[in-house]
Parts: C-alpha cells; sequence; structure tokens
C-alpha cells in the first residue's frame, strides 16, 4: 500500500531528537528552529515528560469518556494555574481542527446563529467547518466545506469589523492573536478591546484561536493576554501536548452551559493524552518557560532585525517572522540542507517562521544566530552574484 501523497517532503529521517535538536539515521544534527509546525515547546523527549507518558502507560493509557477520569479535573486545575485564567470549563480534544469544530459549534448552538466573521489571510484547521472559515486554506475547499457563512474583514479594519458584529447575525468571530500560517500578522491590543465589547453588545462569541500563539509561545501564556480581554472560547492544540496529539476548548460555563451528550469524542482527554499535558504545564511552570519565551525572543527578534537583506520582523516571543523582498523558499532549503538548521514557511511567500522550543538555551540562540548569519550571508551572496 502506498501513502497518500499529500506532503511536500523534505529528504531527511529524523531517528532520535532531544532538546532543540533532531538526528538523522547517520547521527547528523539538525537545530530545530521550527518544532515541527509549533509543536515542540518543552523541547524534544523532555526527561519529565517521558517519564510521566511511560510511567502513565503502565498504569493505564484509554479508556473512554464513559468513566471517571482524575487526570482530565488534574490538568484543568494545571492549566487554569499556570496560564492565569479562572472560570472557564475544559472540553478535551485531539487536534487543533477538532478544538476549532467544537468551538463553531458551542457558538451557532447558543446564539442561534450560522454565520462567522473571521480575519483576511487565518487560518483554522483543515476539517469541515475549520477550513471552511479559513482565509489562507480557501483552495483546499471542498464543495462540502462550503456551508458556512462567513465574511472575511482585515484585522486593522476595526471600524469594519464593528459594524460587521452590529448586524447581529454572527454566531461568533474568530481571532488569532498572532497569525500563524497566514504570516505573523498581529491584531492590535486596542482593536481586541474594541471587538470584545462589540461582542458583548451584539450577542456574539469571541473565539481566540490560540493553537499556535498560544502555551507560552508569545511570551505570555496567551498571545491575547497583553489586551487584557476575556474571550468566549479559547481553542488550544499544539504545544499542549508536546507532540502527543491534545486539543482543548476553554468555554466560558456562564455563557455556554454544558449540556450533556452535546459534545464529544473517542479519545479526547485519554489517560495517556492528559499525562502528556501535564508534564507539559509542569514543566512550563517548574522551568519558568514563558519568561524565557519573552526573553529569548527578545534577543532573537533583535538580532534578526540588525541582520542584512531583512526587511522586518514579526511576530513576539518566540513566534517570530523574518521578512525579505524575496521569496524565502530556497533560503530555507539551503539552511536545511547546508546549515543543518530548521525553521519554518508561511502563507507569505518572502517570510520565514522561527519557532524554537519554550526551552531554548543561550548556547541554542548562540548556534541559531551563527547558522543564520552564515546561511543568510551566502544566499544573498549568490543573489547578488546571479543577478549581475
Ligand atoms: C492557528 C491554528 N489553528 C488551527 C490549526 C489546526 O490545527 P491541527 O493541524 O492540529 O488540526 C492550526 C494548524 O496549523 C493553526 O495554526
Amino acid at each position: 500500500m502506498n501513502l497518500y501523497d499529500v506532503y511536500p517532503l523534505f529528504d531527511i529521517h529524523p531517528e532520535k531528537a532531544k532538546g532543540c535538536f533532531v538526528f538523522d539515521e547517520t547521527g547528523k544534527e539538525y537545530l530545530d528552529f521550527y518544532g515541527g509546525h509549533a509543536v515542540i515547546s518543552i523541547g524534544h523527549s523532555h526527561p519529565h515528560y517521558v517519564e510521566r507518558i511511560v510511567s502513565q502507560l503502565g498504569k493505564i493509557g484509554f479508556y473512554s469518556n464513559s468513566i471517571i477520569n482524575p487526570l482530565q479535573q488534574q490538568l484543568a486545575q494545571k492549566l487554569e494555574d499556570v496560564s492565569g485564567h479562572s472560570n472557564y470549563d475544559l472540553f478535551l480534544v485531539n487536534s487543533g481542527a477538532e478544538a476549532i469544530e467544537n468551538a463553531l459549534k458551542l457558538a451557532s448552538f447558543y446564539n442561534e446563529r450560522r454565520h462567522i466573521l473571521a480575519l483576511t489571510n487565518s487560518f483554522h484547521g483543515r476539517t469541515s467547518a475549520a477550513i471552511n472559515i479559513s482565509h489562507s486554506g480557501a483552495k483546499h475547499q471542498a464543495p462540502i466545506n462550503q456551508g458556512i457563512e462567513v465574511t472575511y474583514c482585515q484585522m486593522d479594519k476595526v471600524e469594519a469589523l464593528q459594524r460587521e458584529l452590529a448586524s447581529e447575525k454572527y454566531a461568533a468571530i474568530i481571532i488569532e492573536a498572532i497569525q500563524g500560517i497566514g504570516g505573523l500578522d498581529e491584531i492590535s491590543d486596542d482593536a481586541l478591546r474594541a471587538i470584545r465589547k462589540s461582542c458583548d453588545d451584539s450577542d456574539t462569541f469571541l473565539i481566540m484561536d490560540e493553537i499556535q500563539c498560544g502555551y507560552g509561545r508569545s511570551g505570555k501564556f496567551f498571545g491575547f493576554d497583553r489586551s487584557g480581554i476575556r474571550p468566549d472560547l479559547v481553542t488550544l492544540a499544539k504545544g499542549m501536548g508536546n507532540g502527543f496529539p491534545i486539543g482543548g476548548v476553554l468555554i466560558d460555563p456562564q455563557k455556554m452551559p454544558a449540556v450533556t451528550g452535546r459534545l464529544g469524542t473517542t479519545f479526547g482527554g485519554n489517560h495517556l493524552a492528559c499525562a502528556a499535558g501535564l508534564a507539559v504545564l509542569e514543566v512550563m511552570d517548574h522551568e519558568n518557560l514563558i519568561a524565557n519565551a519573552h526573553q529569548k525572543g527578545n534577543e532573537l527578534s533583535h538580532f534578526l532585525g540588525s541582520l542584512e537583506g531583512v526587511k522586518q520582523v514579526k511576530g513576539r516571543g518566540l513566534m517570530l517572522g523574518v521578512e525579505f523582498d524575496f521569496p524565502v523558499s530556497n533560503l530555507r532549503n539551503k539552511l536545511v540542507f547546508e546549515h543543518n538548521l530548521f525553521t519554518g514557511s508561511s502563507a507569505n511567500p518572502n517570510l520565514l517562521r522561527i519557532l524554537p522550543p519554550l526551552t531554548v538555551h543561550e548556547k541554542e540562540v548562540d548556534l541559531f544566530m551563527e547558522k543564520f548569519t552564515s546561511g543568510l550571508k551566502i544566499y544573498l551572496s549568490s543573489l547578488h552574484i546571479s543577478a549581475s
């Protein structure tokens, strides 16, 4: 049987990974400043993570959601403690797209509307409703995905967003505080506060998609934290499990009280997933990773902004985008194959995404700077030679 050939692949076969490094079958070391699409939060194979998952597997790995699993409550409590966000209920799922589907469904259940307001360049996943409302994913929508009425607005057109919300036709507005795949554009704190007020005035739910920018990556627990808003729904995944498939939705239970049977999943919140999720939060807490993301992010941002050829650095914390005035795919390939450095692409062809683990140490930041500086210098001089 062949694999369904949908992924553009790098010819690299990782066999082992540790911290910020990935090793191929020959032992060659790659510096991972991408974390497999922003997933690796506490570093590859963190000893506490490995220990917690292995010891959980020796007890019980899975039972369905028809029994009581105390690990789910422990995870919810730890998430409240580490994030500082209380008075939410947690619904556990397996992936980002599933978190989005459930958040949209809840909004629509509670105000009985079916339109969604989303932002240009947004990305929210590949399943039915998630891809339907993703502006970046438009070309991957099949006819069956096109059932939801969705309107897109630019994030800096606050009055237009407010006007749309005032129509009282939207079930929800969905926002990434810092856009991931779309290219690291950030909504302003003032815009978020204005949108929060318009949502209150129009009985529209505010969904913050924190699947990529959440879980400490921005240098705060959530990307929206700086604005002081309280969303009605928050979607989580990626860094939440450090590679173990787990996602979640934070739900304001005052506005959307739970109804038995309304949501469900076979695998979501299983024992092993909860052990992974708890290990991530324990390490984040114990090793002060949010502060590390803030500090190393500032350092990297200043460094990247000072390089010749860099047009702009976007994002914050350890969620950075480096924009050039040329397409970056060749540069990215050279960084991987000639400098053994993983970085990421985005919907903006001129922008590289930099998403190292939140555990990144000074010596790995230094190594990144060395690799990136020499990779970029060689690449720029090859461009000058081919242009002359
Ligand atoms: C902001 C955002 N939302 C949702 C998703 C979908 O997550 P998943 O791939 O786990 O379904 C992604 C994935 O890249 C994302 O970046």
